[in-house]
């Protein structure tokens, strides 16, 4: 890779390194511009690099050729300067994507050597035909549900932070993704990272009536002006608590949450592994159509 600010020529791409400013809680990115010869951009790359604990072998890629410009090159000269980046930083596998089925985009990383790792269905709930009454209905004995907007408080930082293993094993195929830690510093500083882009994250949290511990969550990102569609982040609960309703509890209560507080907001989004019966099940029942397929892509660098 070139220092940042300089320049090099690249398959007829001249290709200049960057870094951005502006680390995030738990990666930061590196960036690259291709100019044509006559110095105008052509193309974008950003390289994502982790910091978490547990996420240290992963990078993620993302290259971006101009419409006019593409199956000239462009994209891969600028994919090996990551995958240059990536290795020279230690680094054990690149994922690139999700690329919708049938996109260039499939075509370029399957022409380029990468392989597909995990398939998944994005799929929408359009709000205004959502029913959420009968699932909010059903009795859950021994759990009730508790809701927030933004950080966690104070009092549930802890045993929320526990909770985010749920996660450990959600059906990821063959994307190498490891486990995360998590520890209340870094469920803060997301919290965070979230509210400065100007959107909203809502939480409902499914609790243990036993001993007040969380033992399920499900997050959504309301766009900062409260129109449009909203994005649902993750969705877990703990092994010892499943087969008990508590998922499509908490999701149907955050779409009401969605109703109430944020009225204007007309579709909720989400993505999920086609493998992950038990989460397709529990979206197909509360309304949520398939809109797309998309495939996400991994090329394994082979150290660390
Ligand atoms: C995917 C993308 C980056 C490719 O950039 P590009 O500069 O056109 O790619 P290249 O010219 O280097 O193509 C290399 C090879 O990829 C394959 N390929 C690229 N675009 C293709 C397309 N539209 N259809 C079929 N194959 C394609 C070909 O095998 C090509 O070699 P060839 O032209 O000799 O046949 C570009 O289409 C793009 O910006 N798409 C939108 C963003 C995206 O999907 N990025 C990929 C995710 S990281």
């Amino acid at each position: 890779m070139g220092a940042p600010g300089r320049g090099r020529h690249n398959a007829g791409v001249k290709i200049t390194a960057l870094s951005d400013p502006h680390p995030g809680p738990s990666s930061y990115r590196l960036a690259w511009v291709g100019a044509a010869e006559d110095g105008h951009p052509v193309a974008t790359a950003y390289l994502r690099v982790f910091t978490a604990e547990g996420a240290e072998h992963r990078t993620e890629v993302e290259v971006s050729v101009h419409p006019a410009e593409q199956r000239r090159g462009a994209g891969t000269a600028l994919l090996a300067e990551a995958t240059a980046a990536a290795r020279g930083l230690g680094r054990r596998t690149m994922v690139a994507g999700p690329v919708d089925a049938g996109s260039p985009g499939e075509a370029f990383l399957s022409a380029r050597g990468l392989r597909p790792v995990l398939a998944l269905t994005y799929a929408r709930l359009a709000l205004e035909d959502a029913e959420v009454a009968a699932a909010l209905a059903e009795p859950h004995p021994g759990y009730r549900l508790l809701s927030w907007e933004g950080t966690v408080p104070d009092e549930l930082a802890a045993t929320f932070a526990r909770s985010r293993r749920a996660m450990d094993d959600m059906p990821m195929d063959e994307a190498d993704v490891g486990a995360e830690t998590w520890d209340v510093e870094r469920v803060r500083s997301i919290a965070a990272a979230v509210a400065r882009r100007g959107d909203i994250l809502c939480t409902v949290a499914a609790v243990d009536d036993a001993d007040g511990t969380i033992v399920g969550f499900s997050e959504l990102v309301v766009p900062g002006a409260g129109t449009g569609d909203a994005q649902h982040y993750g969705t877990g609960v703990l092994p010892g608590h499943r087969g008990h309703g508590l998922a499509r509890w908490m999701k149907a209560a955050a779409i009401r949450h969605t109703r109430v507080n944020h009225p204007q907001v007309t579709g909720l989004r989400t993505d999920t592994a086609d493998s992950n019966v038990a989460m397709r099940r529990i979206n197909d029942a509360l309304g949520y159509r398939p809109t797309h397929r998309s495939i996400l892509f991994q090329l394994d660098l082979g150290r660390a």
